[in-house]
């Protein structure tokens, strides 16, 4: 596993840098560049920025974009990470409808949703072909994607996706697994903040624990990307 931590000055600077270093991906590739989304708040200026500045320079046409967690909430809930990605980016490129592919989250049955997913995933990266590129954000509690400390979904083994819950934040959400997350080409961690500086420090100098979640995400074939901003970097033993 190749591991790239940058620390910058402010959280537009990580952003600007993980957006041109996910565009020379994506322009170098061939064929097919498969993306899982990351949610939460942060990341909305990384598409943002992609749609501004890179929607001329992207091959919207070979991106196909799936998500790494969705809150179990109905369709244009304004909790939805698909939401806050489609308002921030995708309805302002011309990434094909087709290639957009949201996890089924509304459905009041987590587990066949889950299994839906499961099965989109296998289908459309030929399983266990991997992910391209993975955007991922860091809890303060050392959460990833929807992988939080203590639940079941952080020990999974085979299946692509499952349904958890998460009960200090009384949410049902969907979530990829490790397995996905582990088998990527690239994982890239966008933190920023200082709330973020503990588990980012633990989870990039640290063992590999499951309870920070975030610590488990290292991918044995790919390359591991950690962007922070110097706040969220301020307890990192050595400055990157
Ligand atoms: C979600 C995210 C989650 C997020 C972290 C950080 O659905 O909430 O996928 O894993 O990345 O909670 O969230 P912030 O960027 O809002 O701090």
């Amino acid at each position: 596993m190749k591991r790239d931590v940058q620390v910058f000055e402010s959280p537009a600077a990580a952003t600007a840098a993980l957006a041109e270093k996910f565009a020379a991906a994506a322009i170098n590739s061939k064929g097919n560049f498969y993306v899982a989304l990351s949610g939460g708040s942060t990341p909305r200026a990384l598409y943002a920025l992609l749609a501004a500045e890179y929607r001329d320079r992207l091959p919207w046409d070979r991106l196909h974009f799936f998500w790494g967690d969705e809150r179990c909430v109905p369709v244009g809930h304004a909790d939805r990470n698909d939401l806050m990605a489609t308002e921030a980016m995708l309805s302002k490129v011309p990434v094909p409808r087709v290639n957009i592919h949201s996890m089924p989250a509304e459905l009041e049955d987590h587990e066949e949703a889950a299994r839906r997913y499961d099965e989109l995933l296998r289908k459309s990266l030929h399983w266990p072909s991997r992910f391209d590129w993975i955007f991922l954000g860091l809890g303060a509690d050392g959460h990833t994607a929807s992988l939080f400390p203590g639940t079941d979904a952080v020990w999974e083994k085979t299946r692509l996706a499952v349904p958890v819950w998460v009960e200090k934040l009384n949410s049902h959400r969907l979530t990829l697994t490790l397995p996905v997350l582990n088998s990527a080409a690239v994982v890239a961690f966008l933190a920023v903040g200082a709330d973020k500086s503990e588990n980012a420090a633990l989870a990039i100098e640290g063992a590999a624990l499951p309870k920070i979640p975030a610590s488990l995400v290292r991918p044995p074939g790919g390359e591991l990307l950690w962007y922070l901003d110097r706040d969220a970097a301020s307890r990192l033993s050595a400055r990157a």
